[in-house]
């Protein structure tokens, strides 16, 4: 490892040039060389078109139990489905709320181990195994990465072991890089967290938005998508989903935001005009508005 005296702060980040590994190829960011079964997972996931994608994220039980808005799943994921792209979701989720029928690609929550009663939530083990991601059909599995946390050591093993299976079947990994509550929300901390997770193997990488975004895409060389966070107004929510997916994210992996919004259908389908459709937040904000008082 080198002397970490002497660096220099990263800052040439090319924000106005075009990743160059994919021009000629498959249109998914990083993935042109990887092999045929990881690229269908990918395009599973991304959109052809847009090259984006809509994730719903009702992951959240497997640390926090029941929270508002997802007390019952059996009734809110039928209906909200056929809006989004991606069911983030746990296998028991998966198993006894989501219909298995239709075309949804599916993001498997693998890593487990805490719970909104301990103090630090950064010690995870790799809950799900391969086998059981395959039966799920899933198109790629997702581990929290706690960089800078106490639990580092252990979610960098978790991560790996799951990279590690996932190249075996060719199925994706998706590195959810995770907050701690001693963590600032800094673009220097979300730099430095998402391109460790890409550099240890990760396909997707799930983060925040924050300040200078753009400088934190440009310097991922794997897909960003970015999480909702806590609820905001419908209208802000967009906002931020607008900048995040005009400064380099490839998508967005939205769960209170749509779920604890009195209109989750039609907040997904707002954001899937930002996400796919190139609409201004102003014109989603627009198209939501109308949708609920149809
Ligand atoms: C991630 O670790 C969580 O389990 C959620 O998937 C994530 O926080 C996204 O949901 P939200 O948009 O509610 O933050």
């Amino acid at each position: 490892m080198p002397d970490m005296e002497g660096f220099k702060v990263a800052k040439d980040y090319h924000i106005d040039t075009e990743f160059a590994n994919n021009s000629k190829g498959f249109y998914v960011k990083g993935a042109n060389n990887l092999d045929w079964g990881m690229k269908k997972h990918l395009a599973n996931i991304f959109d052809k078109n847009s090259g984006n994608t809509v994730m719903f994220a009702f992951d959240h039980g497997y640390f926090m139990g029941s929270v508002s808005g997802l007390e019952r799943l059996d009734l809110l994921i039928p209906k909200l489905m056929d809006y989004v792209d991606v069911l983030m979701c746990t296998r028991g989720a998966l198993r006894t709320c989501v219909p298995p029928v239709g075309q949804k690609s599916i993001a498997l929550r693998v890593s487990s181990g805490s719970s909104m009663l301990n103090n630090d939530l950064s010690h995870e083990v790799v809950a799900v195994d391969i086998q059981d991601t395959i039966r799920c059909n899933a198109d790629c599995m997702a581990v929290q990465g706690f960089i800078g946390a106490d639990g580092q050591l252990q979610s960098i093993n978790n991560l790996s072991k799951v990279i590690n299976e996932g190249i075996r079947y060719s199925i994706p990994t998706m590195g959810v890089v995770a907050v701690g509550k001693d963590m600032e929300r800094t673009d220097r901390y979300f730099k430095l967290a998402t391109r460790i997770l890409a550099e240890i193997g990760v396909n997707i990488v799930k983060t925040y938005y924050c300040e200078n975004f753009e400088e934190v895409a440009a310097a991922c060389p794997v897909p960003i998508v970015v999480a909702g966070g806590k609820k905001l107004p419908e209208n802000e929510a967009l906002t931020m989903a607008y900048h995040a997916i005009s400064e380099g994210a490839h998508g967005l992996d939205m769960g209170r935001n749509i779920f604890q919004s009195l209109h989750p259908v039609e907040m997904a389908e707002a954001i899937g005009k930002i996400v796919h459709e190139k609409a201004t937040d102003k014109q989603a904000y627009e198209f939501y508005q109308d949708a609920i008082h149809k």
